[in-house]
């Protein structure tokens, strides 16, 4: 896999413990602990209402992180595929799946914008957390496209501007992320115009559009 580095790859691939054990509510006690769990619980919640209530058979989850999303899905679905760029993501993911039951779950290390499957391969992709850090949200909106049946759905997040939580996206904003919440630095946030805007430009129908906290979009789109 050959992509230039950016300073987030470094991030997934040196901090992916403190990212798997932020959200598995591990790493503090007290208030960021409480607030971030508060917050994947809200996201969580709503990733489950945008997904189709229709059986669903393969799934993608596109920069899976530490695969919190391939656990909850693998369950209910035929098969479920995860791709991340970041190798030691994807052994904390493999880590989290070991432990569910079915074994339906593949993990591939590969980079977004060049998605290893053939076209029209998954009726559900879903792409959380991750168009927040790509070089180009297009060309991994390409790549989602491409992979994806026609009668399929894409559920997706992105940051969201403006926003109460802009703060935390200035200099000193990502120093206290970088600190308290393990995160880095987010390069891509959009208004609701950019956000109809790119999706279209990819051949995206947006079917849902609402938001997590008034930080982050969450997008139900179809061809
Ligand atoms: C904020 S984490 C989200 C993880 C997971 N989707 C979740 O919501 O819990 C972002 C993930 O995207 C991965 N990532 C970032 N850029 C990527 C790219 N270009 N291709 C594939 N994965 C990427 C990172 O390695 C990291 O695991």
């Amino acid at each position: 896999m050959k992509k230039a580095m950016k300073n987030s790859d470094s991030y997934w691939q040196h901090k992916a413990r403190q990212f798997s054990d932020l959200y598995a509510g591990q790493p503090f006690t007290g208030i960021p602990s409480r607030i971030v769990a508060r917050f994947l619980k809200d996201r969580t919640e709503t990733l489950q209402r945008l997904l189709p209530k229709t059986s669903i058979r393969h799934v993608l989850d596109v920069g899976c992180g530490s695969g919190v999303h391939m656990k909850l899905l693998a369950p209910r679905v035929r098969t479920v595929a995860g791709i991340d760029s970041s190798r030691q993501m994807l052994i904390f993911a493999r880590r989290t799946l070991t432990r569910s039951a079915k074994k339906n779950w593949r993990l591939i290390h590969a980079d977004a914008s060049a998605i290893p499957f053939p076209p029209h391969t998954f009726d559900c992709i879903i792409a959380m957390g991750l168009l927040d850090y790509v070089t180009s949200p297009l060309q991994v909106l390409r790549e989602c496209r491409r992979v994806m049946t026609a009668r399929g759905v894409l559920v997706a997040s992105m940051p969201k501007k403006p926003s109460i939580f802009s703060l935390l996206r200035s200099p000193v904003g990502d120093s206290i992320k970088r600190g308290i919440f393990h995160l880095p630095p987010v390069d891509h946030a959009v208004t609701k115009k950019e956000l109809l805007l790119l999706f279209q430009t990819v051949g995206f129908r947006v079917v849902t559009l609402t938001s997590v906290w008034s930080a982050m979009w969450m997008v139900k789109a179809r061809l």
